[in-house]
């Protein structure tokens, strides 16, 4: 499977979000990652559409919008116009699962489901034909710079025993040490926020993280 590293930028400086995406562009990252929360589905909120749109703006790798919000459906249209190429939710979310994956493909984006560390992987079974990508968290969604839950880890394995090409992504904690674990449980697109923007050469950072998750 080819490695995949994006970088969240919910831990990067939001004061300068161009030279960031720059960074994330010069280190070869594969998507960029964005966190969009509504204070409800969990208890933070972080940016919106206007941000993520002025960001394409400014960069040519591709966009994950990740979505934390109780209700995707009502606003997929919203962050398609801004820009995504993947959209990815929660299948713990209130929308219908169904209906909000296909409103994702009728819009010509790729669709992702997520799952907490708490939900089973195999609830993302009946919708595998229609998904690019299965993000399986590895922290309770919400906050950047949270301890890797290696709990997670059996989920992945199974995932990746019954769909040996799917894009399995994981989120939350992924360091230098962390991607090494999740990448032998199975995964092959690595989110790191704090790991990539609180180190002193983020370009860097994503190789070196890249040639981890490969051994
Ligand atoms: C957490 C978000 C993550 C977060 C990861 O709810 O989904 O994308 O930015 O941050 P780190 O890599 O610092 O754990
Ligand atoms: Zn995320």
């Amino acid at each position: 499977m080819e490695i995949k590293i994006s970088p969240s930028m919910l831990a990067s400086d939001y004061a300068n979000l161009q030279t960031e995406l720059e960074k994330c562009e010069k280190g070869g990252a594969d998507l960029i990652h964005l966190d969009v929360m509504d204070g409800h589905f969990v208890p933070n909120i972080s940016i919106g559409a206007p941000v993520i749109a002025a960001m394409k703006r400014v960069c040519c790798v591709p966009f994950d919008v990740h979505l934390m919000i109780s209700d995707p459906y009502l606003y997929i249209d919203e962050f398609v116009k801004a820009g995504a190429d993947i959209i990815t939710f929660h299948i713990e979310s209130e929308s219908d699962t169904d209906k909000t994956i296909d409103k994702i493909l009728d819009a010509g984006c790729k669709a992702a489901l997520a799952v907490k560390p708490g939900t089973p992987v195999d609830t993302v079974y009946p919708y595998l034909d229609k998904l690019s990508m299965v993000l399986v968290m590895t922290v309770e969604p919400g906050f950047g710079g949270q301890s890797f839950m290696e709990s997670t880890m059996p989920k992945i394995q199974a995932l990746r025993e019954k769909c040996p090409d799917l894009d399995i992504q994981v989120d939350g904690g992924i360091n230098t040490d962390t991607v090494k674990i999740a990448g032998a449980a199975g995964a092959n697109v690595f989110v790191a926020g704090s790991a990539v923007f609180k180190s002193d050469n983020p370009a860097q950072m994503i190789q070196t993280l890249k040639l981890n998750a490969s051994r």
